[in-house]
């Protein structure tokens, strides 16, 4: 049994330091990025005595050359990258038994009570983890049991260990907790209660078999509600997309083109990184949706959870990795284009107020670069084993 550990440094060092310093990061670029000189968005003449050499004068004026090493130590410091191969909590190791199994439960639709959705419907492997279904309106908010639509757009599961929380609110602490709720969700998978999934899975052997091999441990108690979700968080601890970003931040200057560069430095002194920091370059901190300008929007967020006046409209700030293939966003999935979204992020969230097409352009192009690979043969969706006698049909009640 091969024993998977985590190459980086541990987790908790990481976030415990990166919190530290989150709250300083953005009262200084809230402060700083109003003061900020604004770099020239017109045509201007090359001033006395500076001469544009010939690779800044292949750029468009507004794009100066961008010094590569500095922007990397800048970077370094921001998102305390690159992302891990797999990030493990310590109380709950993984090793090959457990991934597979979490692998399985994951594409399994017998969790769901119509038998007719597994995890993979509303967070599509091969999609960047997204509910990319057919019909295409469906991807606004992810459709469950009997057509039920829910309220919220799925977000990928892909890079989500990096999260200090889970969901839009953060209501779940961590992936276990998560995986135990949209099972029982009624308008998710529905099904009735946590000893009618237990059943289920006893009734399928090659269930029995798996779990017990996941939970040497554990002997006859192997199979339960509990291990399932410790399962699928193991799984999901490995749904990690290095990007040219990451080779960035891993000290390869060459890895980001001039484009992407200036995109990172225009990103930064935005004053995006306030909020989308750390590895995920997001999924590290509470923020309201309408900071600097009112956003309207019917969902209140993080006050449904907490009810607290602080709390109205604060959502988890999401993830940027893969972010131009998984439209439509925000947590309702409103906003279809990347562009305008980054635009609306600028005039609603920063001090910069309304950028120029130019700048959320530039941004974009960046935003671009944190497109990763996923491992094809990590998510690759394995046979799943066959229903016993006991196992229970379809309900569609
Ligand atoms: C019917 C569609 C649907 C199904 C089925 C579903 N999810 Fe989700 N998932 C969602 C939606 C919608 C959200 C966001 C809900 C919210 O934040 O309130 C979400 C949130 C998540 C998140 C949090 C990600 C983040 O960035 O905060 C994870 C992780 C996740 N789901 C994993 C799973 C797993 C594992 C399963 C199977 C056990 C599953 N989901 C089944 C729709 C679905
Ligand atoms: C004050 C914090 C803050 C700042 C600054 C900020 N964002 Fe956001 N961003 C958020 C929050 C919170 C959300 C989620 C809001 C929601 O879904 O209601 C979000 C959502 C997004 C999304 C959609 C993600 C998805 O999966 O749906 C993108 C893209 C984005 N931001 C890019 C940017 C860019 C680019 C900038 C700089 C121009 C920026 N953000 C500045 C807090 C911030």
């Amino acid at each position: 049994m091969r024993t998977y550990r985590n190459r980086a440094v541990s987790p908790r060092f990481r976030w415990r330091s990166l919190m530290a310093v989150a709250p300083i990061t953005l009262a200084m670029v809230l402060s700083s990025a109003c003061t900020q000189e604004k770099p020239a968005e017109t045509e201007e003449p090359p001033k006395a005595g500076k001469t544009p050499t010939a690779a800044a004068a292949a750029q468009t004026p507004a794009q100066p050359a961008v010094d590569a090493a500095e922007l990397l130590t800048r970077a370094k410091g921001l998102f305390q990258g690159p992302v891990p191969e797999r990030l493990d909590a310590p109380n709950n190791p993984a090793t090959e038994e457990k991934i597979a199994l979490g692998r399985m439960l994951y594409y399994d639709k017998r969790l769901s009570k119509g038998q007719d959705i597994s995890c993979n419907s509303c967070h599509m492997l091969d999609s960047f983890g997204i509910d990319a279904r057919e019909p295409e309106g469906q991807r606004q908010v992810s459709i469950g049991h009997k057509g039920q639509k829910g309220d919220r757009n799925s977000p990928t599961v892909y890079n989500s260990a990096l999260h200090f929380r889970q969901f839009w609110d953060g209501r779940a602490a961590d992936l276990v907790e998560q995986a135990k709720g949209p099972v029982l969700n009624p308008v998710e998978m529905a099904m009735p209660s946590e000893e009618a999934v237990v059943e289920l899975l006893k009734s399928i052997p090659g269930y029995v078999e798996a779990f017990g091999k996941a939970f040497p441990d554990a002997g006859k108690d192997a199979v339960s509600y509990d291990n399932m979700a410790l399962a699928i968080a193991v799984f999901e601890n490995g749904l990690m997309t290095p990007s040219p970003f990451d080779k960035f931040l891993a000290g390869d200057t060459g890895a980001l083109n001039q484009q992407q560069l200036v995109g990172l430095k225009t990103f930064i002194d935005t004053g995006c990184i306030a909020c989308h920091v750390g590895p995920g370059v997001g999924g590290s901190m509470y923020q309201k949706l309408g900071l600097i300008k009112p956003y309207e929007t019917k969902d209140m967020g993080r006050f449904a959870v907490t009810q607290a006046e602080f709390d109205k409209f604060m959502f988890k700030v999401p993830t940027l990795r893969n972010i131009e293939h998984t439209a439509p966003y925000l947590h309702d999935g409103s906003i279809e284009s990347l562009e305008e979204m980054v635009s609306i992020m600028a005039e609603h969230q920063t001090p910069s107020g309304k950028i120029s097409e130019d700048k959320v352009k530039s941004i974009v192009t960046f935003l671009k670069a944190l497109t990763g690979t996923v491992p094809t043969e990590y998510v690759a969706e394995p046979e799943l084993p066959e229903s016993g006698p006991k196992t229970p049909k379809p309900d569609m009640t």
